[in-house]
């Protein structure tokens, strides 16, 4: 870790406790205690507003911690399948014949494909094939995740980006995984969206922009 890292580190650490002590102290409050409506309102509004700062670092820091360079995609879609299908999990490529090199940063992207994998593997149920795949698109090249899993409901698919959003309380998780993916495309220019039929399965895709 290089000088700048480390103080750019000790920032985001200081910036974060401010938040996320709001937000323990408003669930300290809401824990044990019957609040009228009224008194709940304005807890929720603090919640919210806390939730938006953390967005806002992990966005500033993600933008400020990206270092490009000529980004090989077929070998690291091929990373991270090794890494999962060592990890004993049922993960797959499909990567197109000629891609071309991106100007991106190999780490984020890689922390981007993981969180979604480990997402599939951990929302999506024991029994579901994960499938990475990279192809090309028009002045971009698509990376996607998908599983079979129970997919997500249309009217929750935007809210899931928001950070400390998560559908089922009874799975472990902070909520912020796809805050930090979404922040990571938008570091490179690019886009993260999802696809979900219930009952069906889920695919997020990345488009990054070939500059
Ligand atoms: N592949 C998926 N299938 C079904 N639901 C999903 C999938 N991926 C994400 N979700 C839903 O979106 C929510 C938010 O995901 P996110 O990655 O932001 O947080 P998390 O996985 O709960 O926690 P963290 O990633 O911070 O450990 C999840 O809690 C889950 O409800
Ligand atoms: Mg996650």
């Amino acid at each position: 870790m290089t000088q700048s890292d480390r103080e750019r580190l000790a920032v985001l650490i200081h910036e974060v406790r401010s938040p996320v002590a709001a937000l323990r102290a408003i669930a300290e409050t809401c824990q044990g205690n019957r609040l009228e409506t009224r008194e709940r309102r304005p807890l929720v509004d603090l919640a919210i507003a806390a939730c938006l700062g953390i967005e806002r670092l992990i966005g500033d820091v993600t933008v400020s911690s990206v270092r490009l360079e000529s980004v090989d995609i077929g070998r690291l879609v091929e990373e991270a399948v090794g890494a999962a299908v060592l990890g004993g999990e049922s993960v797959r490529a499909e990567v197109d014949e000629g891609l071309p090199p991106l100007r991106a940063d190999p780490l984020r992207l890689r922390q981007a494909l993981d969180n979604l994998v480990s997402n599939a593997l951990r929302h999506a149920g024991s029994s579901t094939e994960v499938l990475i795949r990279a192809r090309p698109a028009k002045a971009a090249v698509l990376l996607s995740v998908a599983d079979q899993g129970p997919g997500i409901p249309p009217d929750e698919q935007e809210k899931i980006f928001e950070a400390g959003v998560r559908l089922d309380a009874a799975r472990p998780g902070s909520g912020l995984g796809l805050a930090v993916v979404r922040a990571i495309a938008e570091a490179h220019g690019g886009t993260l969206a999802v696809e979900s039929v219930p009952g069906e399965g889920t695919t997020f895709t990345i488009a990054l922009p070939i500059s």
